[in-house]
């Protein structure tokens, strides 16, 4: 009994899913995220390319028709997400330098104008580190557009919309150990050191047989939440649905004060992106997995 959103709110968290404007119209699916879910994640409707097809010509009937829905349904929102080296309108995909960072400023005007005092916390930046042992920035028009390109989007973010908390957004920065988790950890201490505005760091964790989940996550958001920002787990899903990992990462949320709150990339294993490793809490057929069961007795 009880529902994912409800057991959250309990210690004043979240508990939320990543929304497909598209999956609106099916009535199984819209019951099952209605019923437990109290946070909302656009799952592609906020990215530039959608957002921004043309340079300069916002479009957000797709982000409005999911931000609608969660509003109605009493949900709060995450934006997701204003700058990224992917899913780039063609038109942003051809920029680079001083036009770049010009457009990226414009979108991020764009987008948080529109949807002003309404969106809880954005991804501001996502992905912007490179995997593997580097502790580099990952290679980008974004990166080569010059280094300060994240500071930049950041401080535009904060004069667009104050009242959101921007958060920077990545993968493969759950486990401590990991050169791209330090070289975050890093970035988030400079800008905290030298008043670069940004509330909170992202956890993507997709877990999965490359990068499987490690009891050390817990390490990871203490040691990020005592730099002074929040921290949340953004697109969980894990490879089988372990119902003992979905346990251990709701239990290190929990164990953290400055953890806002979990959100699932997706509802049922059909509608995951990668639905061939049936990682979420639903199956296909909108039945609860022992992952469900073990998430709401942890919470
Ligand atoms: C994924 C979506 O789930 C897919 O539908 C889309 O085709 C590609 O993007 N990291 C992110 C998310 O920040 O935006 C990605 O979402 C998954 C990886």
């Amino acid at each position: 009994e009880g529902t994912l959103g409800a057991a959250a709110a309990q210690s004043g968290r979240y508990f939320g899913a990543a929304i497909a404007s598209g999956r609106l119209g099916d009535p199984a699916y819209t019951t099952i995220a209605g019923r437990e879910f109290n946070s909302v994640t656009p799952e592609n409707e906020m990215k530039t390319d959608a957002t921004e097809p043309q340079q300069g010509r916002f479009d957000f009937s797709a982000g409005d028709r999911v931000h609608d829905w969660a509003v109605r349904n009493g949900k709060r929102v995450r934006g997701h997400t204003l700058a990224w080296h992917s899913q780039q309108p063609a038109w942003m995909q051809n920029l680079g330098g001083g036009a770049l960072r010009q457009a990226v400023t414009n979108h991020i005007n764009g987008v948080m104008a529109h949807y002003k005092g309404r969106i809880a916390q954005w991804d501001v930046v996502n992905e912007a580190f490179a995997d593997g042992t580097s502790g580099a920035r990952r290679d980008s028009n974004l990166q080569r557009s010059g280094n300060d390109w994240i500071e930049v989007a950041f401080r535009t973010a904060r004069a667009a919309d104050p009242g959101a908390k921007l958060c920077y957004n990545d993968y493969n920065i759950e486990n401590w150990t990991w050169a791209k988790t330090q070289a975050v950890y890093s970035m988030v201490r400079d800008f905290k050191q030298r008043g670069v505005p940004i509330d909170c760091v992202g956890f993507q964790s997709h877990f999965n047989d490359d990068s499987p989940y490690d009891s050390n996550f817990r390490t990871t958001l203490r040691s990020f939440a005592a730099l002074g920002v929040d921290v949340a787990v953004t697109e969980l899903d894990v490879q089988g649905a372990p119902a003992a990992v979905y346990a251990d990462v709701t239990n290190d949320c929990l164990a953290v004060p400055r953890c806002l709150g979990i959100t699932v990339w997706g509802v049922r294993d059909t509608d995951s992106w990668r639905a061939e490793q049936s990682p979420l809490l639903f199956d296909g057929n909108g039945n609860k997995k022992p992952a469900h069961t073990s998430v709401l007795g942890a919470l």
